[in-house]
């Protein structure tokens, strides 16, 4: 009984975070997950002083107990506290409401605008009663000193976690977890997305069903990042991510000899690969009381063509939801970055070419030129070949010049920021694959 009031305010706590991380601070939904979570701890103060929360090895844990089943569904928050260099929170009875909102305002700040020692921050906003700490200094130290790329690749791999997890729950028909969806769709939102090629290039792939989490994971990353900078507002980029999570689920209720068979596949086959939109639609639309009912519209739709045609076949002809629009560009465009896999990828300007010559047919054209506008030819971590021979890593694409972006000379003696949209004569030839020749730039990423 005692600990399950801890778990209680674990799960609040972590509720009232997310809450945060949507509405910001003054939304009276974040007040209410505010109001339950410092009912739950004024009534562990009733018996005890203190209450300390230990992240260790990625659990969380109080006391005896470590709650593993909590842990591995908020990873994405612990792999920020102990980024920050928290591994032990201790909440001292006596605190107020006004100290847990600060806290929850620290927590979302961004690490690098902590200055110094994240306690004597804390003190200087006026929180006495928490107090955080390090369980080992090393580990913390370890972490700062990974390089922001690697870093990122961690988080991707903590969200791809919570993918799988996910996933599994919609096809055995479980409670859709809206904590877990919430993590990883606000993780990817606040600190992944824009950088789609470095997980290509850094994380590994773990075999055939991982690398199917990825695309899903991938087309949620992209997706959020293209309606982001189309102007939607953050709560339509999550759904949009959220459906572009789920797009391809229909796929996992297919029986795996026909995902995995090797060459081509019988007309039979082939429809029931197609039936994979439909299968998908009616498994969300099942579970739209926890995900509103764009996700089982998109999963319906994304193999529509935007000029007519494609699959699967409507009554009439439709012009496909904007979102549906919007998460069939990013589909493509994260299937044939994936070949990769085969060792024998699409460079990214051979992408851009076959993209771009359907374009009218299958996509909204005017909507695929701003998505190559903001990804650009060569996406930012691309390992690109110069004219002149030197090798260099896309740092910046340039939206006006979408040929030429910012790149940094990896190659030779010195390493150089060079601007190609200043420097007309350097031009790029085009990309390494980096399980190929690319591979020894790997690390400049
Ligand atoms: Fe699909
Ligand atoms: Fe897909």
């Amino acid at each position: 009984m005692e600990n399950n009031i801890v778990e209680v305010f674990l799960k609040q706590f972590m509720v009232a975070w997310q809450m945060a991380r949507i509405y910001e601070l003054e939304h009276p939904k974040f007040k209410t997950a505010l109001e339950e979570l410092y009912a739950t701890l004024t009534s562990i103060f009733n018996d005890r002083q203190e209450l300390v929360i230990g992240i260790f090895s990625d659990e969380l844990s109080s006391g005896e107990d470590i709650f593993f089943d909590l842990s591995r569904k908020v990873i994405a928050s612990i792999d920020y506290l102990t980024n920050v260099g928290i591994e032990r929170l201790a909440f001292m009875s006596g605190i107020s409401k006004e100290e847990l909102i600060k806290f929850f305002s620290f927590l979302m700040t961004p690490i690098d605008k902590i200055p110094g020692n994240p306690q004597d921050y804390l003190k200087s906003t006026g929180i006495e009663n928490i107090v955080i700490g390090k369980l080992k200094a090393q580990r913390a130290t370890d972490k700062t000193n990974k390089s922001e790329a690697a870093l990122k690749a961690n988080q991707y791999e903590a969200c791809l976690e919570n993918v799988a997890q996910s996933m599994e729950a919609l096809i055995n028909n479980d409670i859709v977890d809206t904590l877990r969806l919430g993590f990883i769709s606000h993780k990817a939102m606040d600190s992944l997305i824009g950088d789609h090629k470095i997980f290509l290039e850094l994380v590994k792939v773990k075999g055939h069903d991982i690398s199917t989490f990825m695309h899903l994971l991938n087309v949620c990353i992209l997706s959020m990042f293209f309606s982001y900078k189309l102007g939607f507002s953050k709560e339509d980029c999550l759904n949009i991510g959220i459906s572009g999570l789920f797009h391809d689920i229909g796929k996992l209720l297919i029986s795996k000899k026909i995902l995995t068979k090797p060459g081509g596949l019988n007309d039979e086959e082939f429809s029931k690969m197609q039936s994979h939109t439909i299968l998908g639609s009616e498994r969300l639309l099942s579970h739209h009381d926890v995900m509103t009912v764009l996700p089982s519209v998109v999963a319906f739709e994304h193999h529509l063509r935007w000029g007519g045609g494609g699959y699967p076949k409507t009554l009439s002809p439709r012009t496909p939801h904007i979102a549906s629009q919007i998460i069939t560009i990013c589909d493509a465009y994260d299937a044939f970055s994936q070949r990769r896999t085969y060792k024998s990828d699409y460079p990214s300007e051979t992408i851009h070419r076959i993209m771009t010559t359907d374009k009218a047919h299958r996509y909204s054209p005017e909507l695929l030129d701003i998505f190559f506008k903001i990804v650009g030819v060569w996406p930012k971590g691309t390992i690109v070949m110069l004219e002149d021979q030197r090798v260099a890593i896309v740092r910046e694409v340039n939206e006006a010049n979408i040929f030429s972006p910012k790149v940094e000379i990896v190659s030779g003696n010195s390493k150089e920021m060079v601007d190609l949209n200043e420097k007309k004569e350097v031009k790029i030839h085009r990309s390494l694959n980096s399980l190929a020749e690319g591979e020894k730039y790997l690390e400049f990423i």
